[in-house]
């Protein structure tokens, strides 16, 4: 038997053509882009722009609906990320559908199974219709809104818990002891995952998170790879598990299916890994900046102390506001116009959802946080159109309790320390989130 390590570097030329593929030739031409000043280019590399977006995506709407250059368009007009999203013109072209095809065939060819990602095919996010149209359905049966209605019950009773864990504990990092921890111990519930597997399954999600954001360096590739594996080998065994002794969850159901809803051992690990990972990994970043935003804004915390119904509200204001995430991708799958403007077939749109969420036409004073805003909910943080989240209703849910239940217990939580965001471009929130229950300690 080979080695780990043996193993690791018989695999390493398969693994950076993957890399070269995926991420290495848009990272050079996002690179060469960013250095001539390109905006769009320097929207994706620059780390300033990643932590602070919001100037880039004025400057971006100051140039009309849809800016373009030469490899990519970009908006971040509302109506054109609703327009697109919505529209059978684009799609996500099997993912990696920048690439022409015989390289998006070589991609798929080199790719390991055991490392496939959120945004590889065949995850839900990664395939258009009808294919999405089958593993969506299948899912879909677990998030209806009459299930989620059911989980609030649950939901109060996790939050509850982890805050008992933190009687008497004065300062911690939020996103370490709450808002990270309420997320997967709700979707493992959901998907059958034993309590004991949770904290790694975290820690691996963590790691894999980058793959979202385009042109990855090699040293990030090969990382978040190696958690990839490891959580592909875990799902491995998890459906071994369940094979043998079937339950309710949602795993137990995909493993069940028969017929021709059957799905194959690649289909389930890609459904069933997008659905745990997407469970936790952006719910932890809204409960983050929701704290962080109303630590901003103690006069509005207040008002929601005696206005608690309104928490639901505040959430959308958060999720207008702070994005958690900020952008996706559609490339043309046929020739089309939108605002007047020609795609042909192959050509991408980046869709910047957290500056639609910021548009002047539909938000007035949009870079204003307020959470008695009427018309919160019009955002677009879980896009639209045949990949609107499934989980949409799930983390409104969980981020209302979460926050409510925090306020109650800790009536003088604050922020006390130095926050510290997530390198991620796609994903925006809070590594770290240092706070203080105690009145009067700033940091
Ligand atoms: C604040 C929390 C969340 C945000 C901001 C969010 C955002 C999004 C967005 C923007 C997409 C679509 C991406 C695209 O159009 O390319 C999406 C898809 C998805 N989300 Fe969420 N999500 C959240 C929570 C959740 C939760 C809790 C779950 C799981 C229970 C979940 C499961 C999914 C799934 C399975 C998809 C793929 C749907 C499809 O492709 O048809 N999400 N989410």
């Amino acid at each position: 038997m080979r080695s780990p390590d043996l193993a690791r570097a018989v695999d390493l030329p398969r693994s950076f053509t993957a890399w070269a593929l995926a991420h290495g030739l848009q990272r050079t031409m996002i690179q060469r882009g960013a250095r001539k000043g390109d905006l769009i280019s320097r929207m994706v590399m620059d780390p300033a722009l990643r932590l602070d977006p919001f100037p880039a995506y004025e400057e971006l709407r100051g140039r009309g609906p849809i800016s373009a250059n030469g490899l990519i368009s970009a908006s971040v007009d509302h109506a054109v990320c609703n327009e697109v999203l919505r529209s059978d013109a684009f799609g996500t072209a099997g993912g990696q559908g920048e690439l022409p095809g015989p390289l998006r065939w070589l991609h798929h060819k080199v790719i390991d199974p055991d490392t496939l990602g959120p945004v590889d095919p065949p995850s839900m996010l990664a395939v258009d219709p009808p294919l999405h149209t089958r593993y969506r359905k299948q899912v879909a049966r677990a998030f209806t809104a009459r299930k989620v209605g059911r989980m609030g019950d649950r939901v109060d009773e996790v939050a509850t818990t982890l805050l008992d864990d933190l009687a008497g504990v004065d300062d911690f990092d939020l996103v370490d002891r709450y808002a990270s921890l309420l997320p997967v111990a709700v979707i493992a519930d959901l998907l059958g995952v034993p309590e004991a597997d949770r904290g790694r399954l975290l820690a691996l999600g963590n790691e894999a998170a980058v793959t979202l954001d385009p042109g990855l360096s090699w040293r990030q590739f090969r990382r978040a790879e190696t958690a990839l594996r490891e959580m592909h080998t875990w799902f491995r065994g998890h459906v071994e598990r369940i094979s043998a002794d079937p339950g309710d969850d949602l795993i137990s159901q995909l493993v069940l299916l028969d017929g021709p809803d059957r799905l194959s051992p690649v289909e389930l690990h890609q459904v069933g890994l997008l659905v745990l990972a997407a469970g936790f990994e952006t719910t932890v970043n809204l409960i983050g900046n929701a704290v962080a935003m109303l630590d901003g804004h103690p006069d509005q915390l207040r008002w929601l102390r005696d206005n608690p119904d309104a928490w639901p509200n505040a959430v959308d204001e958060v999720l207008r506001h702070q994005s958690p995430v900020q952008l996706t991708l559609r490339i043309a799958l046929r020739a089309t116009e939108v605002a007047g403007k020609r795609f042909e077939p192959g050509h991408g749109i980046l869709l910047y959802l957290g500056g639609a969420n910021r548009d002047p036409q539909v938000f007035a004073e949009p870079a204003t946080f307020d959470v008695t805003r009427a018309n919160a909910d019009q955002h677009i943080a879980f896009s639209a159109g045949v990949h609107y989240c499934l989980g949409a209703s799930l983390a409104r849910l969980e981020t209302a309790v979460a926050l409510r239940a925090l306020y109650e217990r800790f009536p003088d939580l604050h922020v006390a320390g130095r926050p510290e965001r997530r390198g991620t471009r796609v994903l925006r929130g809070f590594e770290r989130l240092p706070v203080s229950t105690r009145a009067g300690v700033v940091a």
